[in-house]
């Protein structure tokens, strides 16, 4: 019986959500990919871009991915909560890659505010639902990174895995 693979993907605009990224991929024992795009995001005019992108659900030009997310039985995504909604660089990836998912799961930073309408856009955008998901405030992350939240998302996981191997086994 094969270890269930598991991959993070992320998106970080000022490196709140790949804190939290890093974090959860050593609790999964998973791969881990940073989304990369090709716009300026920095400063104030960056900032205005990425509402603006929001604002029209534009999907940001991105790096193309490096790995393959059909080789993984979970694939987990994180983004930053803008405008209420998904980054446009997830929702590049989600749009992208949404045909290669075998099992998701989301985890968004957020202010206070638009993590559950970021949720419902991921889960269009990769036209499956979650098999769990987490939302943890930024200054939760920059208190220290292993919130309760994250450690009841990875037990959840790890009990769908749990699973996930044992159909594997019995077939
Ligand atoms: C353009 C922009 C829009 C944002 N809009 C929201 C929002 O609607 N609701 C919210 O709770 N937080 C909002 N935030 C705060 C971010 O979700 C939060 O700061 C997050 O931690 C940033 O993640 P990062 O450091 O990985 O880029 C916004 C941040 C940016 C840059």
């Amino acid at each position: 019986m094969s270890e269930p693979r598991v991959l993070v993907v992320f998106f970080s605009r000022t490196g709140t959500t790949r804190r939290l990224a890093g974090a959860l991929a050593g609790m999964m024992s998973a791969d881990i990919e940073e989304i990369c795009d090709f716009t300026e995001r920095r400063g104030a005019l960056g900032y205005l871009r990425c509402v603006i992108d929001s604002w029209r659900k534009r999907p940001a030009e991105i790096v193309p991915a490096g790995l393959d997310p059909s080789q993984y039985d979970l694939v987990l995504v994180g983004t930053p909560v803008w405008a209420g909604a998904v980054s446009a660089p997830v929702r590049a990836y989600l749009l992208q890659n949404r045909s290669r998912f075998r099992h998701v799961g989301f985890f968004c930073i957020f202010g206070g505010l638009g993590a559950g309408t970021a949720f419902d856009e991921m889960r269009a955008l990769a036209g499956k639902a979650p098999v769990a998901q987490c939302k943890v405030r930024a200054s939760q992350v920059q208190r220290g990174v292993r919130t309760t939240a994250l450690e009841s998302f990875a037990g959840v996981l790890e009990r769908h895995l749990a699973h996930y191997a044992a159909l594997e086994w019995s077939c």
